[in-house]
């Protein structure tokens, strides 16, 4: 019904007589049909609406004023207006569609040019663009990803060519990017070019210091355009979570694989560090039935209609290897059920752990801060690795040997002399006022991190009371509320690592579990390094990713994870 009218109304102003109205009051130019109910705001837009009629224009200027015929002068000015419109209009839409044709035209003239290969050229020899130093001079063939390219005129196109090993710099002369694959090229195309490498002229800069001076290249998978195209997917104003989203579009950018390289390079350097020291690799199993730090933090899954859980620390495992195969380490995923979203927490995470026998608390200072200066330094030392460091963490300081060592008990002094306090909460946990730190507390991880930051320098935090630590913790002989425990703490990061001696005693295993409500009966195995020749012996576990975040000064610990898992993530 309400359609009929609108079309009765239409047709009625349509008809030659119908006038078209005017209140520059209450009148509405984008909204307002022209009927005296719904008039227009401006003579400009009625003159427009009744343009090819003869219709009346009908004008008021206030509500109190009856609708008088519009002045001849204002509707001499608005025709003309409507009319260089128009003209305006055509003009565009003239200019756009010569635009087209010539576009059309330009890409069915490219589509005929084909390009071939001289066959006259010597054999071009396939390599990867990390190996081009060797190869100058040569005709190579290279394929890879356009990870940026750029034509100049129509004779002229530069394309910088990735694939994963380095970047290199092709240039397309004439024909070869005269063609539709050149004029249609997108962002993240995988091409192979063909062409000599040449060193480039003094003052001129490429990565390698070459370029490819290509004679033939062809595309083997072409990215899209348009809204899809790799350039519109995010930027610099993109949130975290879609660039997350989008995490297997953003690793191939330049930051993000440097950060991963430079994490392969990390876990080489620690297998070197330990196999350096003669310490074995093993690794165990991620799917256990035993906690190590805490129920709070397990994920449990169903296995075979038995709870069975994703390991915290794959230290116990470790632990049974001594007896076997000596000094022994891992690097494995561990997972924690964190519930908290903070800079440096992850649900899986790499866990680099390692246990030594027949070593004392002091040995074990010495082992952590020996190596987490020489695989600092290895990476750091590597070409690849020193570019990288160079590149995202201009600032890095190589902390030097030996690291500051502080006492548990110290760092609550600190904490209380530079007036560092902890928020004391009622009940509903509103905050009503504030107090020291006390000797016994957890300290989390805001005031450690001010302590850290302004201490401006790696510690090695020592000697935790017993109550906030693991149950398989050994007593320090000279003060048994504590025990030999140590936290290695970095600028920006905090607590990279965690480790300490074990209990080597029977009873004293058994009162440990007894003290975290642990049930011994699935811990046999474990017991029983205690029962079949024990040993002193100590380890700890690093996290790789708080290692890369502080050596890179990232911001975060999902920065330097391939695919960050953290409470309400699990993809992509
Ligand atoms: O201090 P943690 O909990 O110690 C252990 O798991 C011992 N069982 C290790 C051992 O002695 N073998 O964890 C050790 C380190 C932490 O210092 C931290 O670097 C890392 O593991 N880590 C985490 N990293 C990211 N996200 C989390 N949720 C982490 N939890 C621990």
């Amino acid at each position: 019904m309400a359609a009929l009218h609108e079309a009765t109304a239409k047709m009625s102003l349509d008809a030659k007589t119908a006038p078209v109205y005017v209140c520059e009051v209450q009148g509405d130019d984008a909204k307002g049909t022209g009927a005296e109910g719904a008039p227009f705001k401006t003579v400009l837009r009625a003159v427009e609406h009744a343009t090819g009629g003869n219709a009346e224009i009908l004008v008021r200027k206030t509500t109190e004023e009856g609708y008088q015929p519009a002045a001849k002068t204002a509707l001499k000015k608005a025709q003309k207006l409507v009319e260089a419109n128009l003209k305006k209009a055509e003009k565009a839409q003239k200019a756009a569609a010569a635009d087209a044709a010539a576009e059309a035209a330009k890409l069915d003239e490219a589509k005929k040019v084909v390009l071939e290969q001289d066959k006259s050229l010597p054999a071009a020899k396939k390599i990867k663009i990390r190996d081009g130093t060797q190869h100058r001079g040569q005709r190579v063939k290279v394929s890879g990803w356009v990870h940026r390219h750029r034509s100049q005129g129509k004779d002229l196109m530069f394309i910088v060519l990735r694939d994963g090993s380095g970047y290199l710099q092709c240039v397309l002369t004439g024909k070869l990017c005269q063609t539709y694959d050149a004029i249609t090229l997108m962002r993240e195309s995988t091409v192979t070019v063909y062409g000599v490498l040449e060193a480039l002229p003094e003052g001129k800069t490429a990565p390698g210091g070459h370029e490819l001076r290509v004679d033939y290249w062809e595309v083997i998978g072409k990215a899209p355009g348009g809204e899809e195209a790799f350039d519109s997917k995010f930027n610099v104003n993109t949130s975290p979570d879609i660039m997350l989203d989008q995490r297997h579009l953003v690793i191939r950018g330049e930051t993000a694989s440097n950060v991963l390289k430079m994490r392969a390079l990390v876990l080489k350097a620690f297998r070197e560090y330990f196999d350096s020291r003669k310490v074995l690799e093993v690794t165990p199993p991620l799917m256990v039935q035993t906690q190590v730090e805490g129920g709070s933090t397990l994920f449990d899954f169903q296995y075979y209609g038995e709870t069975a859980y994703l390991t915290q620390s794959s230290q116990l495992y470790l632990e049974t290897c001594l007896a076997s195969l000596g000094d022994v380490y891992c690097m494995a995923e561990s997972f924690r059920a964190e519930k908290s979203h903070t800079r440096r927490h992850l649900s899986e995470f790499t866990h680099c752990e390692a246990e030594l026998a027949f070593i004392d608390f002091d040995d074990l200072l010495n082992f952590l801060e020996d190596m987490v200066v020489s695989v600092m330094n290895r990476v750091a030392n590597d070409p690849e690795g020193g570019q990288i460091l160079k590149e995202l963490n201009p600032d890095f300081k190589a902390p030097q040997k030996p690291f500051r060592r502080m006492n548990y008990s110290d760092a609550i002094k600190w904490l209380n002399d530079n007036g560092v306090k902890k928020d004391v909460l009622d009940a509903e946990g509103n905050k009503i006022g504030e107090a020291d730190y006390e000797f016994g507390e957890d300290i989390p991880e805001a005031p450690e991190r001010r302590m850290t930051d302004t201490i401006g320098e790696p510690i090695l935090l020592c000697r935790f009371p017993a109550e906030i630590k693991s149950f398989y913790m050994k007593r320090c002989p000279e003060d048994i509320r504590l025990t030999e425990s140590v936290d290695v703490l970095m600028p920006n990061v905090g607590e990279i690592v965690g480790g300490s001696m074990r209990i080597t005693d029977f009873a004293e295993l058994a009162k440990g579990y007894e003290r975290e409500g642990i049930d011994p009966k699935p811990y046999y195995w474990y017991t029983d390094q205690r029962k079949y020749g024990t040993c002193e012996h100590g380890g700890f576990g690093l996290g790789v990713e708080r290692f890369l975040a502080w050596l890179l000064n990232r911001y975060t610990v999902r920065d330097v994870c391939l695919y960050p898992r953290f409470m309400g993530r699990c993809e992509p």
